[in-house]
């Protein structure tokens, strides 16, 4: 469907997100002539600013993280349509002052009154957003579209299956699910809406996708980072909850899922969600077994010096929050019978390196793998996520000469050789399809509570354990030796990225 003109309220306007991601994101848009012709921008924070002041700032946001470099005359025209207005999230005087503005605007830009409201604030404010909203008459119900409105919700969506729900209560309250967009962003990369396209558009890999065929699947998602000046956040959250309840749990149920019958919204999110469905709970010894988290400790990762978790700023000296994790997990389904996923992630890791990589069965034991003590290594298709986006497929070769020998090898497809410019950011792909109310690429509300539920029961586990000191890790290395022995156990390794 088109792309209306519309309006985009921000609240978190004067955030590192709108700075860092959004803003960049719709420069980025308009750049690539996608963004209408008509729309204007409405940042609402709590700071006081001038529209100029905020329009230079989010000026050094475009010239420090955008995909294509500033161009000044490009620049001008889109900074006209930006605007600020200070407010408190829970004031009335907010939502009114807010009202007269995005009509202001409208009649400024002629634009048609549909409208976008982004959360990019933290959870604690959602209700009094989402009431001040409807009580301004800001939030037009369904039935009177168009124009539309529209909410996305950015994560944390709660910390909990409970408080996850009583985030989709209030929205729910206000707007109708086809109305509220839940962003995960991994689910805007390039490499990650790839996935059903290798998948379902070749013919190749289905008839193997399943537990005949594949040994196991391992997802990374490793960052090379601390935990910067986010403390303050990811000290109440820990890796589990900031990364696999949504980013890696998204990628499993791309892996996993049963073919959909069509590219509708509902009916691929139906077949994610029946990959949620199956997910067998992590309870009781399994705990030990299917689990390990640690925390960094003080080292130096490429010559940078990083302190021990607990000594970063804004971190509690006893605190049990993990900054890595390791999981196995099963879907238990018919396609999926007794294949271990292996998940990890984790912070302070040696690179920012993410990928899917399903490793197939070996071959028999006979021919080129008669040597027992020197297997064939087994084929793995590997997805690059970041960086170096590709795809690669590792087989067995024979080395060329006259001695018998065998060697593995990579066929590889690299997006930088093939396709030249950089991919758009998940952010671009996202806000348009909010503007063109494409909610595939979002997580529905069923999804949400079922990943919660599932994490929630790991939650409760390690609660039930006791909080006691986590296993360290030294920066710069793959996780504590309690991961590798996660792995290990079933006489597998985990990749070296
Ligand atoms: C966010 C997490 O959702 O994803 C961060 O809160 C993490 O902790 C980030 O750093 C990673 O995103 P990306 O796109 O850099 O892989």
């Amino acid at each position: 469907s088109p792309t209306e003109p519309c309006t985009l309220v921000i609240f978190g306007g004067s955030g590192d997100l709108a700075r860092r991601r959004l803003i960049p994101a719709l420069y980025n848009l308009l750049l690539d002539g996608l963004l209408p012709e008509k729309f204007a921008v409405l940042g609402l924070g709590r700071r006081r600013m001038s529209d100029e002041e905020y329009r230079s700032s989010l000026r050094e946001g475009v010239e420090k993280f955008s995909r294509q470099a500033l161009d000044e005359a490009k620049w001008a025209s889109f900074a006209e349509h930006l605007f600020y207005l200070a407010g408190e999230n829970d004031a009335p005087d907010t939502f009114t002052a807010l009202r007269r503005r995005a009509e202001e605007l409208e009649r400024t830009f002629d634009l048609p009154g549909n409208r976008i409201f982004y959360l990019s604030i933290p959870p604690s404010s959602f209700t009094a957003v989402c009431e001040g909203l409807a009580q301004a008459g800001l939030a037009t119900p369904l039935s009177k579209a168009p124009p539309y409105s529209r909410i996305i919700v950015e994560k944390p969506v709660g910390r909990d299956l409970n408080s996850a729900k009583e985030i989709n209560a209030v929205t729910g309250r206000v707007f109708d699910e086809s109305q509220i967009f839940r962003i995960d962003h991994y689910l805007g990369k390039e490499t990650v809406q790839n996935l059903m396209v290798v998948r379902f558009a070749n013919s190749i890999f289905e008839p193997v996708w399943n537990h005949k065929y594949i040994d196991h699947v391992q997802i990374t998602v490793s960052e090379a980072e601390g935990v910067g000046t986010r403390a303050s956040y990811y000290e109440e959250a820990g890796a589990l909850r900031d990364m696999v309840q949504n980013h890696i749990l998204q990628l499993l149920c791309l892996v996993a899922m049963e073919p959909p019958y069509s590219l509708d919204p509902d009916v691929v999110r139906n077949a994610k969600m029946e990959v949620l469905r199956c997910l067998r709970p992590i309870v009781g010894d399994d705990l030990k077994r299917c689990t390990v988290r640690a925390q960094y400790a003080a080292g130096t990762i490429q010559g940078r010096a990083v302190p021990d978790y607990r000594r970063e700023k804004g971190v509690n000296p006893n605190s049990t929050t993990e900054t890595y994790v390791a999981l196995k997990c099963f879907v238990e389904n018919w396609r999926w019978s007794g294949v271990p996923f292996y998940l990890r992630t984790g912070k302070a890791l040696p690179s920012r390196a993410s990928e899917v990589a399903v490793q197939f069965k070996e071959i028999p034991r006979i021919l080129f793998n008669a040597d027992v003590q020197q297997p064939q290594p087994p084929n793995v298709l590997t997805l690059r996520i970041q960086p170096e986006e590709g795809l690669s497929l590792r087989i067995v070769s024979r080395v060329p000469g006259t001695r018998e020998q065998t060697v593995p090898v990579e066929m590889e497809f690299r997006y930088g050789e093939v396709f030249g410019q950089a991919s758009p950011e998940a952010y671009e792909r996202l806000l348009l399809d909010v503007m063109t109310g494409d909610a595939s690429r979002f997580m529905r509300r069923d999804a949400v509570e079922a990943s919660w539920a599932w994490i929630t029961t790991i939650l409760e586990g390690w609660q039930q354990q006791g909080s006691r000191r986590l296993p360290e890790y030294r920066p710069g290395t793959w996780g504590p030796a309690e991961a590798d022995r996660l792995i290990e156990e079933d006489g597998r390794l985990w990749r070296t990225l």
